[in-house]
């Protein structure tokens, strides 16, 4: 039995105190995904983020509205009353709050007293994507929304869809900042066995990790070869993994038959943005939408593409939500060995930390619950 020296536990367990993890608190200052723009309409839809409830909806004029799922009466789910135009009426007595999350109504008194309100979260609409600031209002610029214009081009098929993780998001940002894991817990989809010992490059800046993977030439999975038509041995793969934002990580994919000589190579790219937000320290909102520069009329293609994908993202839900598990019971004397291929991913963690710790050490900049802002 080989077990790591006292010295290696020690050092991996000092390493780990710099490193994101499932207690890490959360990152308020950030833009995150609340709900597909699909999801949202004139119905009530309440989402939990970052630990708070929320309730969403669009005004008449189409405007994303988020605001606290709590009644400033007596905290009845905002989200059990009922939208009369662009205002939301409590379920409980009846309370009217305008689309700014002030109370503009009282049933009881002709007159409503001024200063009752619920806080309103600041909603940008991008392409498919609602996002939503839930830290200090002041600083909610939408310039930092990070800026993916393949996610509404027109020279892109999409697909999109969601996973309710019953796992912490700094582990499902790992899980995509380590492609070494594809070879594995992927076997039976779209990883393939050269995979993980294919040379890697990673470029590593503050807060915005790179990791590029070449695997050439190699085999691809049914799910590329069959739309691009790559079906030998001679294919190159080529995928980055890039972590943009505590709210975003981005992966590209390009292919094409090496066997052809350079200039009569055609490279096929797909995309996808695999969106974490978290709806407490243990749980994430998954959102992903996948995108493919080819076949862009074909819906088969579409369909086809989004089965087999969705298919290997679920074995990524499965293995976390495993490890969650595993984590919650592990005792204090746990610890986790890294390798070098997990540099970018610990890069990574440690960002999120340092995020975290900077944000809490100045107190959370959110305004306390219930207060208008
Ligand atoms: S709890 Fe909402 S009106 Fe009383
Ligand atoms: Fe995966």
């Amino acid at each position: 039995m080989t077990l790591p020296s006292e010295a290696l536990i020690r050092a991996s367990m000092t390493a780990a105190r710099g490193m994101a993890d499932r207690n890490t608190p959360l990152i308020f200052n950030e833009w995150y995904v609340a709900a597909f723009g699909a999801e949202l309409d004139r119905d009530l839809l309440k989402r939990r983020i970052l630990g708070r409830n929320l309730v969403m909806f669009r005004t008449r004029a189409g405007i994303p509205v988020a605001l606290d799922d709590r009644c400033a009466h007596r905290s009845f789910p905002l989200s059990a009353g009922r939208l009369d135009g662009d205002t939301l009426v409590c379920g409980y007595h009846g309370f009217r709050y305008d689309a700014q999350g002030d109370c503009i109504e009282v049933p009881s008194q002709t007159r409503c007293p001024p200063g009752i309100g619920v806080r309103k979260f600041a909603t940008a609409e991008r392409g498919p994507l609602v996002w939503i600031w839930m830290g200090d209002a002041r600083r909610a610029d939408e310039a930092r929304i990070p800026h993916q214009p393949w996610l509404s081009s027109s020279d892109w098929a999409r697909s999109q869809g969601y996973f309710a993780l019953a796992a912490s998001y700094v582990t499902l940002h790992e899980n995509l900042m380590d492609l070494t894991h594809l070879s594995f817990l992927h076997a039976g989809s779209f990883g393939t066995a050269d995979y993980a010992r294919a040379p890697y490059e990673a470029k590593l800046e503050e807060g915005h990790f790179t990791l590029t993977r070449r695997v050439v030439p190699t085999r691809l999975p049914p799910v590329w070869a069959q739309p691009t038509g790559i079906l030998g041995e001679q294919a190159a793969r080529i995928t980055t993994s890039e972590f943009l934002s505590p709210g975003l990580h981005q992966v590209s994919a390009k292919f094409y038959d090496q066997s052809l000589p350079a200039d009569r190579r055609h490279e096929f790219q797909i995309r996808t943005a695999h969106i974490p937000t978290p709806e407490s320290q243990a749980s994430t909102h998954y959102f992903i939408v996948h995108g493919r520069d080819f076949a862009l009329e074909q819906d088969e293609v579409t369909r086809f593409m989004h089965e087999q994908l969705f298919e290997a993202f679920q074995e990524d839900v499965v293995g976390l939500t495993a490890l969650e598990r595993v984590l919650a019971e592990a005792g204090p004397d746990a610890y986790e060995i890294s390798v070098a291929s997990d540099g970018p991913a610990v890069a990574m963690r440690r960002y999120l930390k340092q995020r975290s710790d900077a944000e809490h050490a100045a107190g959370r900049g959110v305004r306390p619950e219930g207060a208008a802002g």
